[in-house]
């Protein structure tokens, strides 16, 4: 490896997924290992995704990274740990068109400069953290070789962020919270294929694009210490509704999926607002759009559309099929047409095709 004027470079797009049965609190901060169970479904990666180039040259002096254009620090634990895991499970890599060959023992050496963007807002209650840190790791893992699979590379992406290790499969995903203290058995598992349950359509009223002032780690850590509401949540109700949920899925019970989904985001919220001292994630217009997707539900007998909202005031709402959807997006425009007074600034709409596989 005479020759310094190699670069080496890997791209990789990885989807945001949201959760139907919420993570919120950690037993082990460093780790990043969960107190329950939780399920989402994994997005159309054409509409909420992270893209991350990686590249790796001998001329490279250190570890670097820019998220969004703007360069930030990778010193943080949950990078080094994404880092260190990739390159301690890192492989030969031979590029004979290049003329380049790296040996396993070289990557301790060599440094790596990652580019990363998000084409939907960060930070702001949409993923940001999820489809980032699995796009992180994948990406990497491609560029250095590392043959584990997806289950394990998801348990690397959870030490960056926990709702990272869901976006790792596309379709319906379970991460289980495992018991083992070093944290080995707490990954990622596919439910249901994207193809599953493709009458599906999500969509996504972005009522506020700003950054939250409450980060999801440092808000569900304040949980942890603070509400009693957390601990009855995740030991009495959640390991009961992970197998309602998991049998709505398999069945494709729509009016079972949509009860759970919103109870459980309804239930997160009073977490967050039993949490001293309190944190508002929502706003009045997500509490508006509430109201009115329980109005139309009861209207009609039983649930038309499923709503979540997750650390931030942003709505995801779900509808059975294209007609449906079609019904709530006029109606959406309708009742809450996009405005400064509202804040709320566009509809995403996810297509047939929501589901994809992630990578
Ligand atoms: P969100 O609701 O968007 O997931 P979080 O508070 O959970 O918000 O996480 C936001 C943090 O996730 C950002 O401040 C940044 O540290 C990290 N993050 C977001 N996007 C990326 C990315 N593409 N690559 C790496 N890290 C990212
Ligand atoms: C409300 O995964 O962002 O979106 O593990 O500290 O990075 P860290 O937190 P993060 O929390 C996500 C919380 C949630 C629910 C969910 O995605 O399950
Ligand atoms: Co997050």
């Amino acid at each position: 490896m005479a020759n310094k004027n190699w670069i080496l470079m890997v791209t990789a797009q990885t989807p945001t997924n949201i959760a139907v049965i919420k993570y919120w609190g950690k037993r082990d901060e460093t780790l990043i290992l969960p107190i329950n169970d939780s399920i989402s479904v994994t997005l159309d990666p054409e509409h909420l995704c992270t893209t991350t180039t990686v590249a790796v040259s001998p001329s490279f002096e250190s570890d670097k990274m820019w998220l969004n254009g703007k360069e930030i620090s990778l010193s943080g634990g949950r990078y080094q740990s994404c880092l260190r895991e990739i390159r301690r499970r890192a492989n030969d890599v031979e590029d004979e068109e290049k003329g380049i060959s790296i040996k396993k023992q070289d990557w301790d050496n060599l440094k790596v400069h990652i580019a990363s963007f998000n084409n939907f807002p960060t930070a702001a209650g949409l993923a940001s953290s999820a489809a980032g840190f699995a796009c992180l790791v994948y990406s990497l893992a491609k560029l250095m070789n590392v043959k584990e699979e997806q289950g394990k590379l998801s348990a690397i992406a959870r030490q960056g962020s926990g709702s990272a290790c869901r976006s790792l499969f596309g379709g319906f995903v379970k991460w289980i919270m495992g018991k083992e203290a070093n944290g080995s058995d707490s990954m990622a598992v596919q439910l249901a294929t994207e193809t599953h349950w493709d009458d599906l359509v999500i969509i996504i009223a972005v009522v506020s694009s700003r950054q939250k002032e409450t980060s999801s780690t440092s808000g569900m850590r304040e949980s942890v210490e603070t509400s009693p509401l957390l601990h009855y949540r995740s030991k009495e109700v959640v390991p009961k509704r992970i197998l309602q949920m998991e049998e709505a899925i398999k069945t494709r019970d729509f009016p079972s999926f949509a009860k759970l989904t919103c109870t459980d985001s309804n239930q997160f919220h009073a977490v967050c607002l039993d949490t001293s001292p309190p944190i508002f994630y929502m706003n009045d217009t997500s509490h508006r759009i509430i109201s009115y997707m329980e109005k139309w539900n009861r209207s009609q007998g039983t649930p038309q559309v499923a709503y979540t909202f997750d650390a931030g005031p942003n709505a995801v709402l779900i509808a059975p099929n294209r007609k449906v959807a079609t019904l709530l997006l006029q109606r959406l425009l309708f009742y809450f047409p996009p405005s400064a007074d509202t804040d709320l600034s566009s509809f995403v709409i996810g297509d047939k095709s929501l589901l994809k596989d992630a990578g």
